[in-house]
């Protein structure tokens, strides 16, 4: 065809582009869709002004590739191979009745009637398993962090997942499908306001299943977690050494506690108050990580640091070289250790006491119950009481026993008799 004019050109270029375009759309307004549940029957009508049938043929397209299933032409009916003992005609409309569907039955039918190409009928066939019941399932459910709820059906393919949260429904650009099997929720910065009770219905055509959840928000991480169990058990340390240190004062002058179990007492007090503030100072550290520094802590770290050091050497000397702490004789150095056991047990309660109060406001953020760690202190505190309670009971019964027999225990004892300059003596510190 030779071609004069650019307008003829164009004239059968626009009628190239809509041949196939009006073809399209003919298979289009053709082709009806069908479900179906795996193992049941579907019965495929055939084209239905059609009065008489001379031949019948059906096919699957699977694909790019055509199965004819059967062929129907003057009473002579041929099934094809896969289909014998499940497909059936009606050879007075054409319909055809398919059992025992599986998946891989998905696909395009076709029946041809009387071997006209425009008496053809397209219908599309799924072929589902019914969806199992979701398992739901939350991720990483902590205030100020973002989390997720995910929902999963384990057999069966879903379409489509709705999600309600309390009864009302979420809009789906909350959500997301990630195959036809799992849909997850975002949840971007979790707060107090997204708990609650998620439901996730996910459905195909033939079937529906819908679950529920109770989601909570976690106002702590687990290591903010570990900040308020160590603050916690170093408050409970600094109260014990509080109560070792406390405890003589109020005794009278002349039946306060001396010599060996004086040095005891003070040793394990001393260490108590070390340990405490290494607790204090390792929840800060570990505050910060989570958080960022800031000068509110740092500050008090190194006046930790500083008890750390003083109360440790005080514990040492006095357990293993009690002689050193008789021959020192300044009394800066002696104001500097009567004043560190006490300065430490007030700065571990006030950092303690900070980070208890931080940690309370970010777990307000979440909706979970507050951790409970009364067994945490009462466990801690019954362990580390029992050394002074010993120190005590031994006291007083060598008391007791003094008053009755002045004894070689009693000699011992006084063989002893200094006081040591420790927090807990005025008479020297002043
Ligand atoms: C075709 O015929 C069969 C039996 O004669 C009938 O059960 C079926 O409903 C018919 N299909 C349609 C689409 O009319
Ligand atoms: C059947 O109906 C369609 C439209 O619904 C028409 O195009 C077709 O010609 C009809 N076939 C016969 C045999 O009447
Ligand atoms: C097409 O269907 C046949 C059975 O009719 C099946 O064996 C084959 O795997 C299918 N192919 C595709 C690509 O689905
Ligand atoms: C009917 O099918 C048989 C074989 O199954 C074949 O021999 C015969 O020719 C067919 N008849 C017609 C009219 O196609
Ligand atoms: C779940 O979704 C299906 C399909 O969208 C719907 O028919 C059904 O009513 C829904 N179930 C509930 C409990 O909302
Ligand atoms: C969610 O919590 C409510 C009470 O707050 C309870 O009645 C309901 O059974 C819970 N649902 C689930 C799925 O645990």
């Amino acid at each position: 065809m030779l071609l004069h004019h650019p307008v003829e050109l164009l004239g059968v270029l626009l009628a190239g582009l809509l041949v196939p375009l009006k073809q399209a759309a003919e298979v289009e307004s053709a082709l009806q869709r069908r479900v179906a549940m795996v193992g049941s029957s579907v019965l495929l009508a055939g084209p239905h002004n059609i009065t008489l049938i001379h031949s019948v043929q059906w096919e699957h397209l699977n694909g790019t590739a055509s199965h004819t299933i059967l062929q129907y032409e003057r009473h002579n009916l041929t099934i094809h191979m896969p289909y014998i003992a499940r497909a059936h005609l009606h050879a007075s409309n054409g319909s055809l009745l398919l059992e025992d569907l599986q998946e891989s039955d998905s696909g395009i039918y076709r029946v041809t009637v009387n071997r006209a190409e425009r008496e053809s009928l397209t219908i599309l066939l799924d072929v589902l398993k019914p969806v199992s019941h979701p398992q739901l399932w939350s991720r990483g459910l902590v205030a100020k962090a973002s989390g997720e709820v995910l929902c999963e059906v384990a057999e069966g393919r879903a379409d489509t997942f709705t999600w309600k949260k309390d009864g009302q429904m979420l809009p789906p650009d909350r959500s997301y499908h990630l195959s036809g099997s799992l849909s997850v929720l975002h949840l971007r910065v979790a707060k107090k306001s997204d708990c609650g009770s998620y439901s996730c219905n996910a459905s195909n055509g033939i079937s529906w299943q819908e679950t529920s959840l109770n989601v909570t928000v976690a106002g702590l991480s687990p290591p903010l977690q570990d900040v308020l169990r160590i603050s916690v058990v170093a408050v409970v340390f600094a109260a014990v050494s509080g109560w070792g240190i406390i405890f003589p004062v109020c005794q009278s002058e002349k039946l306060r506690i001396r010599g060996e179990l004086w040095r005891w007492l003070s040793a394990y007090t001393c260490g108590l108050v070390c340990i405490s503030s290494i607790l204090a100072g390792t929840a800060g550290i570990l505050w910060m990580r989570e958080e960022g520094p800031s000068i509110a802590v740092i500050v008090p770290e190194i006046f930790l640091l500083y008890v750390i050091v003083i109360t440790f050497l005080v514990a040492f000397t006095v357990t293993f070289q009690p002689t050193k702490l008789i021959q020192l004789k300044s009394t800066a150095a002696q104001r500097t250790m009567g004043y560190a056991a006490p300065g430490g047990v007030l700065l571990v309660v006030v950092t303690s006491s900070f980070h208890m109060k931080n940690i309370h406001q970010r777990h307000e953020e979440g909706c979970t119950a507050f951790m409970d760690v009364t067994t945490l202190v009462v466990s801690t505190a019954a362990v580390l009481a029992l050394p002074i309670l010993a120190i005590f009971l031994c006291y007083h019964t060598t008391q007791g026993w003094l008053q009755e027999h002045d004894s070689s225990c009693a000699d011992k004892e006084r063989s002893f008799e200094m006081s040591l300059p420790i927090s807990m003596d005025p008479d020297l510190t002043s």
